[in-house]
């Protein structure tokens, strides 16, 4: 088929956005991936996990205009476990700050998040897959409706340093050993 006429069918939208001849380029919604062959035939954009695709349209001049399609996050609930936290093994290392801290663990594949704590910074493993320090429940939770792998948080309220885990599982995939209890702790599933 001729290339120039390579173009994606956005659901059963008639919009068509031309990419360029050889399909090299992708369009660029984010949070999508496109499902293309390589004749460009039945294209289509889908959004990610989490995701639902929207697009907008206006009318001018007694004509509809549409917009760019976009991905928005899906309304999620989230379901309160009280008194409820993870417990995972931990590195530590003595280091100074909690920024330092941070540094190390983004720079090593098998820290998922890090918190600095009276002179040294533990080293969280997975399903741990980042940390917020100094953040209220409101702020963790849109943290983990930002993160598309975030599946469930864990909120401890300490006025010092407040510290918001996000996990990419969720209470079911977890055996018993992992969950501990303590009052002052806040675990809340994202169901989506
Ligand atoms: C769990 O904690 C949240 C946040 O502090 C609170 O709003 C909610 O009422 C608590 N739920 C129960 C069942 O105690
Ligand atoms: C959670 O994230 C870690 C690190 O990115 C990954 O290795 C692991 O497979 C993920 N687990 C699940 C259940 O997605």
């Amino acid at each position: 088929m001729d290339n120039l006429l390579c173009s994606v069918l956005l659901l059963a939208v008639t919009t068509l956005i031309l990419i360029d001849a050889d399909c090299s380029t992708y369009p660029a919604v984010k949070n999508s991936y496109l499902n293309k062959d390589d004749q460009c035939d039945d294209t289509s954009i889908t959004c990610n996990k989490g995701y639902n695709m929207k697009q907008m349209v206006k009318c001018e001049g007694g004509e509809w205009q549409y917009q760019e399609p976009f991905c928005e996050p899906q309304d999620c609930e989230y379901k309160y476990t009280n008194g409820t936290y993870l417990s995972f093994h931990s590195k530590y290392k003595s280091i100074s700050n909690q920024q330092e801290c941070t540094e190390v663990c983004n720079n090593d594949a098998t820290c998922g998040g890090a918190e600095f704590h009276t002179g040294l910074c533990f080293f969280h493993p997975p399903p741990v897959i980042a940390v917020f320090i100094d953040t209220d429940l409101n702020e963790c939770i849109t943290k983990c409706s930002e993160l598309n792998e975030c599946l469930m948080l864990n909120y401890y309220p300490d006025d010092d340093e407040s510290k918001c885990r996000l996990f990419n599982v969720t209470l079911n995939d977890l055996y018993e050993g992992e969950i501990r209890f303590d009052s002052r702790h806040i675990l809340v599933e994202k169901i989506c």
